[in-house]
């Protein structure tokens, strides 16, 4: 080979080399058709999740009773639990005469501080003292915001934490009289032993939040502030979660192993950083900003995606619900106050050429979002998007649960650059048990879903989030080698791509590092 030619042709391969580095990397450029992101969410970090790191409740007094615990109370007296009459609306008695308390004998918590919290009923009034009685009735009317009528202290016996006493804001305990009637009229012994004590409770918790919400207000704020947030290198003997969980090392990591993309869950309280409103904590888009950089080292793109929107779009953990509730696109405020976080978020990353999606909601849930709020915020969310970037893709989750794969074509169509999203999580799909019938339904009911959404001409389907998990005992490494390549099969149908759930997680199988470190999976799966 002549000089000359092997200088053209060194100068070709570089040419070439550098707009396929373009075109894979950065969506500004027109994208290659064959463009795959093969992405990776990095969940539990900015938007907290108890089982993606359960240690990092560990300092929090009283862990058991956080917001959105729910709680049952049953008279070691009569045997009858603590009940809200039709629901809500009218007297707490103790009737319910049964072995397993329905819906109307949970309480769902408002944490207080660690002692001190506020009941709301089935039918969202919280638990208060009868304004109208002579002092010492007890009612589940107020639908406002709970007061110091509303505020109740728990106290256990520390022997045996579930047996507990109610203390209400008058200064009597709760007790249970022979009619099944319940005042706060008890001024009684402390003693704990007698079982015809009536105003002695079991406390039972049947559910658990540990999302955002949950961990700040547990902590408190100064606390919350420490454990979360990075303190630039301050020396501290508390976790500093957002600086230890993701660092960029995990950047490295993961394009060495052949991914292009990180999907970055975020919450709403991001864009008020670094004062947000109570009880989150600032400093999460710090975090974020690092995370572009290293994005930008490592030649990753990036997807912001919006978790956790103001007033909770499915009343999960992971939307920082409080108590269950679900109250995101009921008002034009809430849902311009939506529009305005993806706008802050578009606006403060369009420059960056790590910047390929962003998602404008995460799982909303049907019956709360209706498709009439969704597509009044998916416009705005769009347009939004394009007030700042022309080529960042816009994503677009179909309601989760209900999987209705075709429900955006109005909303989508004419929209360039548009992407629906479907998240698989077989494991909820309690049918099958065999590795098997977990297979056939990746390639029979997985995949004709996909197709669904996946539409010529339409936008681009996404499958951004999935696990190799599933409801099968002791399967085999080689199980979850078969598994997982059956659903990268299927998934790498999607026009937009996919990404794993989760980079991390205390769940080994949910975490793609540990599925990597461990040779369960690697990138000749998913390189091509
Ligand atoms: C509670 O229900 C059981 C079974 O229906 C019944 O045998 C019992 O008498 C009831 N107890 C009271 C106190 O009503
Ligand atoms: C909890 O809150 C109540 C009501 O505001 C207050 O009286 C009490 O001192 C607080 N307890 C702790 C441990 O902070
Ligand atoms: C107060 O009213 C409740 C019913 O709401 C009743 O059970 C209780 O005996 C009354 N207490 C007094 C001291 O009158
Ligand atoms: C990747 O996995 C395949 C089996 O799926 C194996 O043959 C290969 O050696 C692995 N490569 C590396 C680098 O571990």
């Amino acid at each position: 080979m002549s000089l000359i030619s092997s200088i053209r042709s060194s100068l070709l391969s570089s040419f070439y080399g550098l707009s396929l580095l373009l075109s894979f990397y950065r969506g500004t450029v027109d994208v290659d058709p064959n463009f795959r992101i093969r992405a990776v969410n990095l969940g539990g970090w900015l938007v907290t999740e108890g089982r993606a790191k359960p240690t990092l409740f560990d300092g929090i007094i009283n862990s058991d009773l956080l917001d959105g615990s729910q709680l049952q109370f049953k008279s070691v007296k009569t045997g009858k639990y603590l009940c809200a009459e039709q629901g809500g609306g009218s007297l707490i008695v103790a009737n319910a005469n049964r072995t397993d308390p329905q819906l109307w004998e949970i309480f769902r918590v408002w944490r207080i501080n660690e002692t001190t919290f506020n009941f709301r009923v089935y039918g969202d009034q919280f638990v208060g003292l009868d304004r109208n009685g002579n002092g010492s009735g007890i009612v589940a009317v107020s639908d406002q915001t709970p007061g110091k009528s509303e505020t109740f202290v728990i106290l256990r016996n520390s022997d045996d934490l579930n047996r507990v006493r109610i203390l209400a804001p008058n200064g009597y305990y709760l007790q249970v009289n022979a009619e099944d009637v319940v005042t706060a009229d008890w001024a009684g012994s402390d003693g704990w032993e007698d079982d015809d004590d009536p105003s002695v409770f079991e406390m039972k918790n049947t559910e658990r939040m540990e999302g955002e919400f949950q961990i700040t207000n547990g902590y408190g704020p100064e606390e919350a502030a420490r454990v979360m947030r990075s303190r630039g290198g301050e020396e501290s003997d508390v976790e500093e979660h957002w600086n230890s969980f993701i660092v960029e090392e995990d950047f490295k990591f993961i394009s060495e192993n052949g991914l292009n993309a990180v999907r970055i869950p975020v919450g709403w309280w991001i864009a008020s950083d670094p004062t947000p409103p109570w009880p989150f904590v600032g400093g999460s888009l710090e975090a974020l900003d690092n995370a572009f950089l290293w994005a930008e080292k490592y030649k990753l793109n990036v997807i912001i995606d919006l978790h956790a929107a103001p007033g909770s779009q499915n009343g999960w953990e992971h939307s920082a619900s409080r108590d269950g509730s679900q109250e995101w696109g009921i008002t034009e405020e809430n849902i311009q106050q939506t529009v305005d976080v993806i706008e802050f978020l578009a606006a403060r990353y369009a420059k960056s050429p790590s910047l390929y999606a962003v998602e404008l909601i995460n799982e909303p849930l049907y019956p709360g979002a209706t498709i009439e709020a969704l597509t009044k915020y998916y416009k705005a969310g769009y347009d939004a998007v394009r007030r700042h970037s022309s080529t960042a893709f816009v994503i677009m989750p179909i309601r989760q649960r209900t999987l209705q794969p075709r429900e955006l074509i109005p909303v989508t169509s004419g929209l360039s650059r548009s992407v629906v999203d479907i998240h698989f999580y077989n494991m909820f799909e309690d049918s099958f048990d065999t590795v098997q019938d977990n297979i056939d339904f990746i390639y029979g009911h997985r995949a004709s879903q996909l197709k669904e959404v996946t539409m010529s001409n339409g936008p681009l389907s996404f499958v951004g989030e999935w696990v190799d998990e599933w409801d099968v005992e002791e399967a085999s490494k080689e199980d979850y080698q078969k598994y997982f390549k059956a659903q990268l099969e299927v998934y790498g149908r999607a026009t937009f791509g996919w990404a794993y759930w989760s980079l991390k997680h205390s769940n080994n199988h949910l975490s793609l590092q540990w599925l990597i470190n461990n040779g369960y999976v690697n990138q000749t799966l998913w390189q091509y």
